[in-house]
């Protein structure tokens, strides 16, 4: 393909994009720094021959019919719950995604919410903040140990098994997972113990770590009852995608006592988080930053491009999903 046309739709770290201006001429670079929108992804995959897009594009079913000139689609992030790939498929688009390259930023970030969240961190950098702070007490935000305490994993993937080294390494946390896949790799834990089912799970966790797809059947996996299945003093970890939890249920679990506290990093309908949420001192919420180092997020936008130029070149991108 000569020279293809490539929309880009948000800013990448500079490295990336200086790359992506020195090997493709006609690369259109974001300049605005905003999400197109459905207009704004219809025309790109009407006149680019590649689109790259990132976790903040919807690109459902619909975009996806008539006359498309977009060949391949670039994913800069590993989840790709936010893009329909077999109606892409379908258009003869090949999809690509970035695993691998933010496994340990990412699994930091879950181990950073579940630190805040056991320790009040949040809560405590808010009163120094805000000038409310009287001094050492022996009463004051008296938070939850984490050495020794039991890790509940869902999904066992790269990411949960990074959590879980951390874990049993850092903290001396036993561990214990549920997963679909009937056997997984230990990923390098092997004091990992399986359960049969999310509430053996949930019935014996302290922390329940979510690292699990989002969309189709994992939508609302942790709902009300499952919410009642954890134990009252146990918190609920969200580095995964935001409609696993269904939201309006962990606000009630969260206001009730039914669990202790939840650090989340990721929401359903993105940058919203609902008021109810963030009234609440016992969530600690980040604005999606797991992967969100410049080492990481370069790793990412570089992993694209060797997918792009295999893509173009006739081999078969490493990390193909659709
Ligand atoms: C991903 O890659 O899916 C992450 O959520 C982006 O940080």
């Amino acid at each position: 393909m000569p020279d293809p046309v490539i929309v880009v739709t948000r800013r990448w770290p500079a490295p990336v994009e200086e790359e992506l201006r020195r090997r493709f001429p006609q690369v259109r670079l974001s300049v605005e720094d905003a999400p197109l929108g459905l207009t704004g992804l219809r025309a790109a995959l009407a006149e680019a021959d590649v689109v790259l897009p990132t976790v903040c594009d919807r690109l459902p079913a619909e975009l996806f019919v008539g006359e498309l000139r977009t060949r391949f689609l670039g994913n800069f992030g590993v989840g790709y719950d936010h893009i329909d790939i077999e109606a892409a498929a379908k258009a003869g688009i090949v999809v690509t995604n970035t695993p691998r390259v933010l496994t340990d930023t990412t699994a930091d970030t879950a181990m950073t919410l579940l630190l805040m969240v056991a320790r009040r961190a949040g809560e405590g950098e808010r009163e120094v903040r805000s000038g409310w702070w009287t001094g050492w007490r022996p009463t004051h935000l008296m938070g939850a140990d984490v050495t020794g305490k039991t890790l509940g994993i869902l999904g066992m993937g790269r990411i949960g098994a990074a959590v879980a080294r951390r874990a049993h390494f850092g903290f001396g946390m036993p561990v214990v997972y549920y997963d679909t896949l009937p056997s997984v790799p230990s990923h390098g834990v092997p004091a990992a113990r399986r359960l049969a089912t999310i509430e053996e799970v949930l019935a014996v966790a302290d922390f329940v770590s979510l690292h699990l797809p989002g969309g189709g059947e994992n939508t609302h996996l942790i709902d009300a009852f499952r919410l009642a299945r954890m134990k009252p003093a146990a918190f609920l970890i969200n580095s995964a995608r935001g409609d696993i939890v269904d939201t309006d249920a962990l606000v009630t679990a969260l206001r009730s006592g039914t669990i202790a506290g939840a650090g989340l990093d990721v929401y359903p309908g993105e940058p919203a988080v609902p008021l109810a949420l963030r009234e609440l001192d016992n969530a600690v919420l980040l604005p999606h930053l797991g992967s969100a180092t410049l080492e990481t997020r370069t790793a990412m936008g570089m992993l694209v491009l060797d997918n792009l130029q295999d893509f173009l070149e006739g081999r078969e991108p490493s990390c193909r999903v659709a």
